[in-house]
């Protein structure tokens, strides 16, 4: 089968898009919060210097394999090595995975742009019933459940819907003419949030924590929440930037377009945490523990900070805009991913093929949504469906992606694969000897550090419940 292959109709746009899919949810509620835990300044420093290097490696690897196979990520594998066929399955599967949860908590955000737009902030500020009666609501029969706009159900579809249209507009009309308007718009908006944070009374304290590095911080954990949070945040090994590399013209400069995706990540991950740590920390008279993990953070805590700053609905109603948009520009990223594969592997167009990985997503997403409500009495290994679906992708497969991607590349095809394609058109890779040793022995040993200590960390939370 001869399919024409789509692509982004200039390096700026794949520029957006590839970085559109790493900044998300993850710069916003997961960077912030590591920060203040392990130590801000040093973590900072130390994330910055991990992602010039691991980040930088891993992902101009992931981007090479794409352009140079023009294949979704299953066929590009295959297309290496035979042997490692396997691999592209396993990565593909990662999306499978992490899209319908990352649409459900999607949902929850529209839920608090809709919240904050009709003048009802007050309420999401109530300290946590809010948030939990509205992912723990329980509205009787299952039917009724899936239509009431109080619990997530319906905030799901229509965000599914939302990505769904995206997508199957294709590369060029959809992904690329929407992150082309949507990347612009996120940028302007959080440095909007991050100047007036830094002018409240008492932010100053939450700065200086936040980017003076203090040495006696640091420890070998420091370095592993870097790692792992440097993963997540670049949407490495779940197929998406082979797939995305896959639809990068030849002709443009691969190794400069890696340095602005890198950049724009981590600058946006430094201005989250200038939106998010000072004002928590001023509001909670100086104590950096109070940013706590995950959802709480964004519609806990949050909200709370929001209702004691002037003009604190108006802030919140952009930051949630801000935040719908990050999360869009990921999610189409990762059912894109998915989709291409479908394409690639059978004789279904576009638009039939969205379609249908759509429902998928809806299905897969149905226990992540009701799993804190109607069925929260089920859980897996302990776990509430959406935390078992992040645990198994993020802590598991990822790291294993990783390092047998590392394995592939720096050990049977050899790293001289990647840089005859970075430097086809560039004619040099500035750093190429970087890559190759980050490559061969430096990346594989961090990302088996990552997955032994992510393991430990949950069979010890298993034994000690
Ligand atoms: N890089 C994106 C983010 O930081 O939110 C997208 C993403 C990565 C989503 C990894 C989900 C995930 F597990």
């Amino acid at each position: 089968m001869n399919k024409e292959r789509s692509s982004f109709s200039s390096r700026i746009g794949f520029v957006l898009a590839a970085a559109g899919s790493a900044v998300g949810l993850g710069n916003l509620w997961r960077f912030p919060y590591l920060a203040a835990k392990y130590g801000g300044g040093i973590f900072l420093l130390v994330y910055i210097i991990l992602a010039v290097t691991f980040g930088f490696a891993l992902m101009i690897t992931e981007i090479a394999i794409g352009r140079k196979t023009r294949l979704s990520c299953i066929g590009a594998y295959k297309a290496l090595d035979k042997r490692f066929g396997f691999l592209g399955w396993i990565a593909a599967l990662v999306p499978v995975i992490i899209t319908p949860y990352y649409c459900v908590i999607g949902g929850w955000v529209m839920k608090y742009l809709v919240t904050f737009l009709t003048g009802n902030a007050l309420n999401a500020a109530d300290g946590g019933d809010f948030f939990n009666n509205f992912i723990g609501f329980d509205a009787g029969s299952i039917p009724a459940t899936m239509l009431d706009f109080s619990g997530p159900t319906p905030w799901f579809l229509i965000y599914v819907i939302l990505t769904t249209i995206v997508v199957a507009f294709g590369v060029e009309k959809g992904i690329e003419k929407a992150s082309r308007f949507m990347m612009p718009v996120l940028a302007v908006l959080a440095i909007f949030i991050a100047c007036y944070s830094l002018t409240i009374d008492g932010a100053i304290d939450g700065l200086k924590y936040y980017i003076m590095p203090d040495f006696s911080q640091f420890s070998a954990s420091t370095v592993l929440g870097a790692l792992g949070q440097l993963f997540y945040s670049m949407s490495l090994a779940m197929g998406i930037m082979i797939t995305y590399g896959s639809y990068m013209q030849k002709e443009n400069l691969l190794e400069h377009s890696v340095s602005q995706i890198e950049i724009f990540d981590t600058l946006f991950a430094f201005v989250a945490g200038l939106m998010i740590i000072p004002p928590v920390i001023a509001f909670n008279g100086g104590d950096p523990s109070k940013i706590n993990a995950g959802p709480g953070l964004m519609f806990i805590t949050l909200p709370q900070v929001f209702e004691k700053m002037a003009f604190g609905t108006v802030i919140g109603t952009v930051f949630f805009v801000l935040v719908l948009f990050a999360a869009l520009t990921s999610s189409i990223s990762l059912m894109e991913t998915i989709v291409s594969v479908v394409i690639d592997k059978t004789s279904l167009n576009r638009k039939t093929a969205t379609i249908g990985v759509a429902i998928v997503v809806l299905i897969i997403g149905v226990p992540s949504c009701l799993g804190y409500g109607p069925w929260a009495g089920i859980t897996i290994i302990g776990m509430q469906f959406l935390d078992f679906f992040d645990f198994i992708s993020n802590s598991v497969m990822m790291p294993i992606v990783a390092f047998l991607t590392c394995i592939l590349i720096g050990h049977v095809v050899g790293t001289k694969v990647i840089a005859d394609e970075v430097e086809a058109e560039a004619g040099v890779f500035h750093r190429k000897k970087l890559h190759e040793v980050m490559v061969k022995w430096i990346a594989p040993v961090l990302l088996i550090l990552i997955l032994g200590s992510e393991l430990a960390t949950k069979v010890f939370k298993i034994f000690t419940i």
